[in-house]
Protein backbone atom coordinates (compact mmCIF):
# COMPACT_ATOMS: atom_id res chain seq x y z
CA UNK A 1 0.00 0.00 0.00
CA UNK A 2 0.69 3.34 -0.78
CA UNK A 3 2.78 5.72 1.73
CA UNK A 4 1.86 8.88 2.60
CA UNK A 5 5.81 10.07 3.03
CA UNK A 6 5.97 8.68 -1.14
CA UNK A 7 2.86 10.77 -1.95
CA UNK A 8 4.50 14.17 -0.50
CA UNK A 9 7.92 12.77 -1.42
CA UNK A 10 9.23 13.15 1.39
CA UNK A 11 11.58 10.81 3.97
CA UNK A 12 9.64 9.22 6.45
CA UNK A 13 12.27 10.32 9.07
CA UNK A 14 11.20 14.41 7.91
CA UNK A 15 10.52 16.80 10.00
CA UNK A 16 7.47 19.38 10.89
CA UNK A 17 8.75 21.62 8.75
CA UNK A 18 9.30 20.06 5.57
CA UNK A 19 6.33 17.98 5.96
CA UNK A 20 4.45 21.51 5.78
CA UNK A 21 6.72 22.66 3.06
CA UNK A 22 6.34 19.77 0.87
CA UNK A 23 2.41 19.76 1.68
CA UNK A 24 2.19 23.28 0.51
CA UNK A 25 4.16 22.13 -2.76
CA UNK A 26 2.44 19.18 -3.22
CA UNK A 27 -1.37 20.19 -2.56
CA UNK A 28 -0.48 23.43 -5.02
CA UNK A 29 0.88 20.50 -7.98
CA UNK A 30 -2.53 18.60 -7.36
CA UNK A 31 -4.95 21.20 -7.57
CA UNK A 32 -7.48 20.79 -10.19
CA UNK A 33 -7.39 24.35 -11.47
CA UNK A 34 -3.73 24.14 -11.74
CA UNK A 35 -3.37 21.05 -13.65
CA UNK A 36 -4.20 18.49 -11.37
CA UNK A 37 -6.75 16.13 -10.32
CA UNK A 38 -9.89 16.12 -8.00
CA UNK A 39 -8.49 13.01 -7.10
CA UNK A 40 -4.84 13.66 -7.05
CA UNK A 41 -5.65 17.11 -4.90
CA UNK A 42 -7.75 14.21 -2.40
CA UNK A 43 -4.70 12.01 -2.19
CA UNK A 44 -2.14 14.64 -0.88
CA UNK A 45 -4.46 15.70 1.38
CA UNK A 46 -5.40 12.39 2.43
CA UNK A 47 -1.34 11.76 2.98
CA UNK A 48 -0.79 14.97 5.25
CA UNK A 49 -3.81 14.37 7.23
CA UNK A 50 -2.44 10.81 7.89
CA UNK A 51 0.86 12.04 8.48
CA UNK A 52 -0.01 14.84 10.99
CA UNK A 53 -2.45 12.24 12.96
CA UNK A 54 0.90 10.42 13.24
CA UNK A 55 1.03 8.04 10.77
CA UNK A 56 3.75 5.02 11.16
CA UNK A 57 5.24 3.47 8.40
CA UNK A 58 4.79 0.01 10.08
CA UNK A 59 0.83 0.41 10.74
CA UNK A 60 -1.49 -2.17 9.66
CA UNK A 61 -1.44 -2.27 5.83
CA UNK A 62 -5.35 -3.68 5.36
CA UNK A 63 -6.59 -1.28 7.81
CA UNK A 64 -5.07 1.45 5.88
CA UNK A 65 -5.78 0.66 2.52
CA UNK A 66 -9.62 0.35 3.30
CA UNK A 67 -9.58 3.80 4.78
CA UNK A 68 -7.64 5.25 1.50
CA UNK A 69 -10.14 3.77 -0.37
CA UNK A 70 -13.56 5.04 1.59
CA UNK A 71 -11.51 8.61 1.31
CA UNK A 72 -11.59 8.01 -2.38
CA UNK A 73 -14.78 6.68 -3.21
CA UNK A 74 -16.65 9.69 -0.92
CA UNK A 75 -18.28 11.77 -3.13
CA UNK A 76 -20.26 14.26 -0.93
CA UNK A 77 -18.97 17.12 0.82
CA UNK A 78 -20.39 18.63 4.41
CA UNK A 79 -20.78 21.98 4.39
CA UNK A 80 -21.15 24.18 7.79
CA UNK A 81 -22.01 27.66 6.40
CA UNK A 82 -22.34 31.12 7.82
CA UNK A 83 -23.54 34.72 6.68
CA UNK A 84 -21.53 37.16 6.30
CA UNK A 85 -24.09 39.68 7.16
CA UNK A 86 -24.48 38.28 10.54
CA UNK A 87 -20.43 39.45 11.40
CA UNK A 88 -21.35 42.84 11.59
CA UNK A 89 -23.59 42.41 14.40
CA UNK A 90 -21.77 40.51 16.51
CA UNK A 91 -18.65 42.21 16.10
CA UNK A 92 -16.98 39.31 14.69
CA UNK A 93 -13.96 39.42 11.73
CA UNK A 94 -13.92 37.22 8.78
CA UNK A 95 -10.07 35.94 9.52
CA UNK A 96 -10.93 35.04 13.00
CA UNK A 97 -10.13 31.30 13.18
CA UNK A 98 -12.68 30.50 16.20
CA UNK A 99 -15.56 31.84 13.67
CA UNK A 100 -17.48 28.82 13.48
CA UNK A 101 -16.86 28.07 16.92
CA UNK A 102 -18.57 31.08 17.91
CA UNK A 103 -21.03 30.69 15.47
CA UNK A 104 -22.05 27.71 16.61
CA UNK A 105 -22.90 28.46 20.37
CA UNK A 106 -25.31 31.99 18.95
CA UNK A 107 -27.76 30.54 18.56
CA UNK A 108 -28.47 31.48 14.91
CA UNK A 109 -31.65 30.87 12.66
CA UNK A 110 -30.98 27.92 9.77
CA UNK A 111 -31.01 30.79 7.28
CA UNK A 112 -27.93 32.25 8.68
CA UNK A 113 -25.75 29.42 10.11
CA UNK A 114 -25.79 25.14 9.18
CA UNK A 115 -25.02 22.50 7.53
CA UNK A 116 -26.14 20.92 4.33
CA UNK A 117 -24.46 18.44 1.77
CA UNK A 118 -23.23 18.59 -1.96
CA UNK A 119 -23.91 16.02 -3.89
CA UNK A 120 -21.63 14.90 -6.86
CA UNK A 121 -22.10 17.31 -9.48
CA UNK A 122 -23.22 20.06 -7.77
CA UNK A 123 -21.48 23.87 -7.39
CA UNK A 124 -21.66 24.92 -4.04
CA UNK A 125 -24.23 27.93 -4.94
CA UNK A 126 -26.19 24.96 -6.84
CA UNK A 127 -26.63 22.72 -3.50
CA UNK A 128 -27.44 25.78 -1.30
CA UNK A 129 -30.50 26.41 -3.80
CA UNK A 130 -31.20 22.51 -4.31
CA UNK A 131 -31.30 22.57 -0.30
CA UNK A 132 -34.11 26.00 -0.19
CA UNK A 133 -30.96 28.60 0.65
CA UNK A 134 -31.36 31.68 -1.66
CA UNK A 135 -27.74 32.66 -1.41
CA UNK A 136 -27.24 35.51 -3.91
CA UNK A 137 -25.39 35.27 -7.61
CA UNK A 138 -26.09 37.64 -10.71
CA UNK A 139 -23.70 36.11 -13.90
CA UNK A 140 -23.23 32.45 -12.77
CA UNK A 141 -20.47 32.00 -15.44
CA UNK A 142 -17.23 33.46 -13.19
CA UNK A 143 -17.46 36.89 -14.05
CA UNK A 144 -18.56 39.07 -10.85
CA UNK A 145 -18.59 38.69 -7.14
CA UNK A 146 -22.18 38.14 -6.51
CA UNK A 147 -21.98 34.75 -5.51
CA UNK A 148 -18.42 34.80 -3.87
CA UNK A 149 -18.06 33.32 -0.19
CA UNK A 150 -15.26 32.82 2.00
CA UNK A 151 -13.41 29.49 2.88
CA UNK A 152 -12.32 28.74 6.23
CA UNK A 153 -12.02 24.96 5.66
CA UNK A 154 -11.54 22.89 2.38
CA UNK A 155 -11.40 23.48 -0.90
CA UNK A 156 -13.16 24.19 -4.16
CA UNK A 157 -12.45 23.86 -7.80
CA UNK A 158 -13.47 26.87 -9.94
CA UNK A 159 -13.36 25.85 -13.86
CA UNK A 160 -14.35 29.92 -14.19
CA UNK A 161 -12.88 32.72 -12.86
CA UNK A 162 -12.44 35.53 -15.14
CA UNK A 163 -12.82 38.26 -12.24
CA UNK A 164 -10.80 37.07 -8.43
CA UNK A 165 -7.31 38.47 -8.68
CA UNK A 166 -4.56 36.31 -6.99
CA UNK A 167 -4.57 38.16 -4.14
CA UNK A 168 -7.95 37.47 -3.20
CA UNK A 169 -7.25 33.81 -4.07
CA UNK A 170 -4.64 33.84 -1.43
CA UNK A 171 -7.29 35.04 1.30
CA UNK A 172 -9.38 32.42 0.60
CA UNK A 173 -12.19 34.43 -1.38
CA UNK A 174 -13.99 31.93 -3.95
CA UNK A 175 -16.72 32.12 -6.60
CA UNK A 176 -19.86 29.83 -5.24
CA UNK A 177 -21.71 29.81 -8.84
CA UNK A 178 -18.91 27.18 -10.46
CA UNK A 179 -17.19 25.80 -7.58
CA UNK A 180 -16.92 22.19 -6.94
CA UNK A 181 -16.33 20.73 -3.56
CA UNK A 182 -12.92 18.56 -3.69
CA UNK A 183 -12.62 18.28 -0.30
CA UNK A 184 -15.16 16.30 2.13
CA UNK A 185 -16.09 19.18 4.13
CA UNK A 186 -16.54 22.91 3.48
CA UNK A 187 -16.71 25.37 6.08
CA UNK A 188 -17.58 28.93 4.50
CA UNK A 189 -18.94 32.59 4.97
CA UNK A 190 -21.54 33.02 2.06
CA UNK A 191 -22.55 36.50 1.21
CA UNK A 192 -19.31 38.18 0.97
CA UNK A 193 -19.86 40.47 -1.75
CA UNK A 194 -20.80 43.08 0.95
CA UNK A 195 -17.02 43.12 1.40
CA UNK A 196 -15.95 46.77 0.21
CA UNK A 197 -12.98 45.44 -0.98
CA UNK A 198 -15.34 43.54 -3.21
CA UNK A 199 -18.10 45.84 -3.80
CA UNK A 200 -16.46 47.31 -7.53
CA UNK A 201 -16.33 44.02 -8.91
CA UNK A 202 -20.09 43.69 -8.24
CA UNK A 203 -22.55 43.14 -11.22
CA UNK A 204 -26.42 44.74 -10.65
CA UNK A 205 -27.70 41.11 -9.28
CA UNK A 206 -30.90 41.21 -11.87
CA UNK A 207 -31.44 37.50 -12.06
CA UNK A 208 -31.18 36.79 -8.53
CA UNK A 209 -33.65 39.37 -8.16
CA UNK A 210 -35.80 38.07 -9.95
CA UNK A 211 -35.82 34.38 -9.07
CA UNK A 212 -36.59 35.52 -5.64
CA UNK A 213 -38.79 37.94 -6.49
CA UNK A 214 -42.03 36.89 -4.43
CA UNK A 215 -40.07 36.02 -1.38
FE1 LIG B 1 -21.11 35.89 -11.12
FE2 LIG B 1 -20.80 33.62 -9.69
S1 LIG B 1 -22.60 34.77 -10.01
S2 LIG B 1 -19.32 34.76 -10.78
Amino acid sequence: MESPFDVLHIEPSADDETIEQAYRRRVMDAHPDQGGSVSEFRRVRTAYERIVAGYEPTADASEASSVDEETRTRAQTQVTYLNYDVLTDYGWSVEDDALFEKAATAGLPGTDYGEFVVKPGESLLEAAENRGFAWPFACRGGACVNCAIVLHAGELSMPANNVLPAEMMERNIRLSCNGMPITDELQVVYNVKHMPELEELLLPPKPFEATYAGD
